[in-house]
């Protein structure tokens, strides 16, 4: 959870009179999670964020199941996910449960006649292609190879990308994406452990106050259904907002990896982590130095998880005929391991160059109809020697 951040203009008490130049008040807004329980921010805008003009008539995007229940290891080739133009359009859920859904997407254009928000959901957009900027009411974030731009769940963007090549992971998580509370202080303050700081926290810059009238379309995300709203003010009219509920950008490249003598588990490459499950970020690092150590995992049965391992560069010393953008989804239940014949050519290796990242689930996954269109049925007998 980021910490405490102002931009812009903000009275110097809450909840009382703030004027613009002309006398007239602005509208103060509080942002909050879990009830009033939890982190918030408060905005305020030049106009009321409640002025409605229309509802339209709204459109269901839900995943559609293939495989409610399976068990088996399967493989998907992400980047025959085909581009579309829309960036929501473009966005296609492979593995779906009911704390979060993981989708590809190969969005061409940037959004420009309507704002997105989602309504129930964290996002956590990962760049594996691409680069641009994402606005919000909190300000702007510029992005690129590597980022994680998480987007708290409630807040209104739009996505401009400098040229028609894009990838991106996105895993869209009912409840809030934090960092896992081990590297946190009581304080919230991250600890001298943790393999990323505060100051790896990219916060939103560049508050453009949008004081505008007129009519701004906005598509709003809520349990699979899309409700597209007309409003009579723009959404970005903000003149200052404080808290600690906006969006922000850590860069994988910034992931400092911990490393040990002997082999040490998923959880030292843990990112972040929501209600059953965890985002974990594999970059290169030197390998395990005890003088007869195995680089390479262990066969595990993580009994209680779904492992899904995003594959964004480099060599993958435990995996045969891997390929930039592929997914492979190891369930909980049935044991996974090092290919045949990875053990022995990991031996005596220094480092890896792997960059990847990993969605841990403790629920099942169900895989969508779009997930089986980019799926390796076959992957389930790749370990036979
Ligand atoms: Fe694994």
């Amino acid at each position: 959870m980021p910490q405490y951040h102002v931009l812009g203009s903000v009275p110097p008490k809450r909840h009382t009179q703030f004027r613009k130049k002309d006398g007239s008040l602005y509208s103060e807004e509080l942002v909050s999670t879990h009830g009033f329980s939890n982190v918030y921010s408060l905005i305020y805008h030049a106009h009321p964020p409640t002025m409605i003009k229309e509802v339209e008539k709204s459109y269901s995007v839900k995943p559609e199941i293939a495989y409610e229940k399976s068990l088996k290891h399967q493989s998907f080739e992400g980047f025959d996910v085909k581009p579309e133009d829309d960036f929501l359009k473009s966005r296609k859920a492979v593995l779906v449960n009911n704390d979060v859904h993981i989708s590809l997407a190969a969005p061409r254009k940037a959004m420009k006649d309507y704002y997105f928000k989602n309504a129930d959901a964290d996002e956590v957009i990962f760049v594996h292609e691409g680069k641009g900027t994402i606005t919000t009411i909190y300000g702007s974030i510029d992005f690129g190879y590597g980022d994680y731009i998480v987007v708290p769940r409630g807040t209104i963007y739009q996505i401009k990308f400098s040229d028609e090549n894009n990838r991106l992971f996105i895993v869209e998580s009912f409840t809030a994406i934090e960092f896992p509370k081990r590297y946190r202080n009581e304080y919230g303050q991250l600890e001298e452990h943790a393999p990323f700081c505060e100051r790896d926290i990219r916060r939103p810059v560049r508050l453009e106050t949008h004081d505008e009238k007129g009519e701004f379309k906005i598509l709003i995300k809520k349990e699979g259904i899309i409700y597209p709203y007309i409003y009579a003010s723009h959404p970005f009219d903000a003149i200052g907002w404080d808290g600690n509920f906006y969006p922000y950008a850590l860069s994988i490249h910034d992931f400092e990896p911990i490393t040990g003598r002997i082999h040490l588990p998923p959880p030292t490459h843990q990112t972040f982590e929501a209600r059953n499950f965890v985002i974990c970020s594999f970059v290169p690092r030197l390998y395990d130095y005890h003088p007869l150590s195995i680089p390479v995992p262990y066969n595990h049965s993580n009994i209680d998880s779904d492992e899904v391992l995003y594959y964004v560069d480099g060599d993958f010393m435990s995996r045969k005929k891997v390929t930039r953008g592929m997914i492979t989804l190891h369930p909980g239940g049935i044991p996974h391991g090092p290919h045949p014949g990875t053990v022995e050519k990991s031996l005596g290796q220094k480092e890896t160059k792997e960059l990847a990242v990993m969605v841990d689930t403790f629920r099942p996954l169900m895989i969508t109809k779009e997930g089986v269109g980019v799926m390796h049925d076959d992957y389930y007998q790749s370990w036979l020697e």
